[in-house]
């Protein structure tokens, strides 16, 4: 079959086409035939050395697809069902390997590139409106990169909530994007003079002067200032990625001086980490996009071959929603 590998870390060259041969489902496991791949940040941290992985490195962790062989101790899946994955190594493949218990039941009526598209980001989206931070209606809310894949979800997920969204996005396409998805407010943080002093001093001014009661920060680096000081009294910064880079060390003294403020780093294993609770989030998942409440919007597809391009674009920012590889 054909993967991706990285056979070092660097940028996306390092990405290449090679045949390997066929996996093989172990007990626990099962082989499906990759329909759609999805592409996310993770990928290119891992790729890039910034998590570190062994190399050769086989690719990607989420997808789509049809189940073609199945384990000796496999009880809840059977050859020729449709499944969606968020977390199994080498993704980015015609064939892969998953285990048993990270697969999610596709259900029908579900497109497969639609159900690729979904796991790992909608999932995030979904842990961070439920579990991290409880959003509800009167709840002001900051989403940084919020045309992003996961920023277009948890805009979704954070207005069917009653939250009002305030959402920052790098261009005026992804403004009307934004907007489709439910933010109340966009903030075009590109155009800011300076972001660290002009972005809460905006959100400030939306807010009555208060602040936001959480601020989800995917960017990181970048933002990762603006976000604490956009925060009301006691608010909440959830840092959950760093597209434009790591954060450095904090200081504990900076939440109290800002106002009490509480400050996690949350991981999407940790909230997926039962069984009960990984279907839990995709059937609502699902479910909502089956009731045409949750629009997933796949905003590039790349056929196997161009995984460096797609990383290109996804870096690049020059990407919205979920990005797909076809093998
Ligand atoms: N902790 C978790 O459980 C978890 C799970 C999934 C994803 N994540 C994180 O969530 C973030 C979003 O992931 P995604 O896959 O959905 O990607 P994405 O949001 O579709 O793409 C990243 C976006 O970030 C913005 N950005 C700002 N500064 C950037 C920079 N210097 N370089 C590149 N992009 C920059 C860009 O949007 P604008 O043009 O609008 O600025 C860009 O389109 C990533 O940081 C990822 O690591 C975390």
């Amino acid at each position: 079959m054909r993967a991706i590998h990285a056979s070092a870390a660097g940028g996306p060259d390092v990405l290449e086409l090679v045949e390997v041969p066929d996996p093989t489902a172990r007990p626990d496991e099962v082989v499906v035939r990759v329909a759609a791949a999805g592409i996310n940040f993770i990928d290119t941290y891992r790729r890039s050395g910034v998590y570190k992985v062994a190399f050769p490195h086989v690719v990607g962790s989420e997808g789509a697809g049809t189940v073609v062989s199945v384990g000796a101790a496999v009880t809840e899946f059977a050859v020729g069902d449709q499944v969606a994955w968020a977390s199994a190594p080498g993704s980015y493949a015609e064939l892969v390997r998953v285990p048993e218990r990270e697969l999610l039941p596709v259900p029908a009526g579900v497109d497969l590139q639609v159900a690729a598209a979904l796991p790992l980001q909608g999932m995030t989206a979904h842990y961070l409106v439920t579990s991290v931070f409880r959003l509800a209606q009167g709840h002001d809310v900051l989403v940084h990169a919020g045309a992003g894949g996961v920023g277009l979800l948890l805009t979704q997920l954070a207005a069917a909530r009653g939250a009002r969204v305030i959402s920052t996005v790098g261009s005026a396409d992804k403004e009307r994007l934004a907007r489709e998805a439910g933010a109340a407010e966009v903030i075009r943080y590109r155009e800011l003079t300076d972001l660290t002093h002009d972005l809460p001093a905006q959100v400030r001014a939306l807010t009555d002067g208060l602040g936001v009661h959480v601020a989800y920060d995917s960017v990181g680096k970048d933002t990762f200032d603006a976000s604490l000081t956009s925060l009301r009294r006691r608010g909440t910064l959830v840092l959950f990625g760093a597209s434009s880079g790591p954060v450095p060390p904090v200081d504990p003294q900076r939440l109290n001086h800002a106002g009490s403020l509480y400050l996690t780093r949350p991981t999407l294993g940790d909230f997926t980490a039962t069984r009960e609770e990984l279907t839990w989030r995709s059937h609502e998942l699902f479910d909502a996009v089956l009731a045409g409440s949750l629009d997933v919007r796949i905003g590039a597809t790349f056929p196997l071959a161009d995984a460096a391009d797609a990383h290109r674009a996804l870096e690049s920012r020059s990407t919205t929603g979920k990005v797909l590889l076809l093998p």
